[in-house]
């Protein structure tokens, strides 16, 4: 048994959507969360600065002593994964190959949307990963530049959303998928108005929920699982307050969040 603590990472509080489903499978798991909130977005810079933030978010949750770390960003999981696995001794589990997993498995007409930053859809990282579990699948991919600006406003459930949403999901709509990647950490947020828009013929995939299932797996091959019969506790981290990182991330989790300010410029 391992009782250190799991360590997750994303630019803000998308990968909060991550920490809900890992809860609910490792309950007795505590957890250290750090959202760089000095510096979202992410999803529409460089690789390279992508690879800068990630390793240093990583190094952060190392000094946080943590057994392993989730990439929980699809942007610095499709542009960095490979690089911190190759940097770091540490087990790391990003999101992709678990939700194009998930995908994959869930299509029954072989066309499968996926939706995320720009970074996400440039790198291909999805298309790549749902093909290699199944070549004959058709991916259609759409970056949704808007949406996470729109949740970390929290305007997750407003016509704002909904009319940004309808405009962004029109293609996919006529490529007539029936399932949909939510490849953004942020969009589970959007889950209601992404889901009325594409009608209720459409599945709507949360990586998170295989990513945990992932975390969990090595945790238990590993002999890391934390089995003590209490709730784990969380600590949250950010780069910068000024967002509403507390009050809409504190909504989602259905818990109050302390965050704590760091310098990440130090890690
Ligand atoms: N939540 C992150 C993701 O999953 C990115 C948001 C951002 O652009 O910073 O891609």
């Amino acid at each position: 048994m391992d009782k250190r603590p799991i360590g997750v990472f994303d630019s803000g509080l998308g990968g909060l959507t991550v920490v809900k489903e890992l809860m609910k499978e490792l309950p007795a798991e505590d957890i250290v969360y750090f959202g760089d909130t000095a510096r979202i977005p992410y999803g529409t810079r460089s690789r390279e600065i992508v690879i800068k933030y990630s390793s240093q978010s990583v190094r952060f949750l190392l000094s946080k002593n943590v057994k392993l770390a989730v990439i929980a960003c699809n942007t610095a999981s499709a542009s960095s994964f490979e690089y911190l696995k190759n940097t770091f001794d540490l087990p790391l589990v990003g999101v992709i190959q678990p939700g194009a997993q998930a995908a994959a498995e869930a299509t029954r007409n072989g066309k499968v949307g996926v939706i995320g930053t720009s970074g996400t859809i440039r790198s291909r990282a999805y298309p790549n990963a749902i093909k290699a579990v199944n070549p004959d699948i058709s991916v259609y991919d759409q970056p949704c530049t808007l949406f996470v600006p729109i949740v970390e406003e929290g305007w997750s459930n407003t016509e704002i959303a909904r009319l940004t949403a309808e405009r962004y999901l029109k293609g996919l709509k006529q490529h007539e998928i029936d399932t949909l990647v939510l490849g953004c950490t942020h969009y589970p947020l959007l889950e209601n108005t992404i889901s009325h828009v594409m009608g209720p013929d459409v599945r709507l995939i949360n990586p998170a929920v295989n990513t945990a299932l992932k975390v969990k797996e090595i945790l238990e091959n590993s002999g890391r699982l934390n089995q003590e019969k209490k709730q784990g506790k969380i600590e949250f981290y950010v780069s910068d307050f000024g967002q509403g990182f507390q009050t809409i991330g504190g909504r989602f989790l259905g818990t109050e969040i302390h965050a704590e300010c760091i310098d990440i410029e130090q890690y």
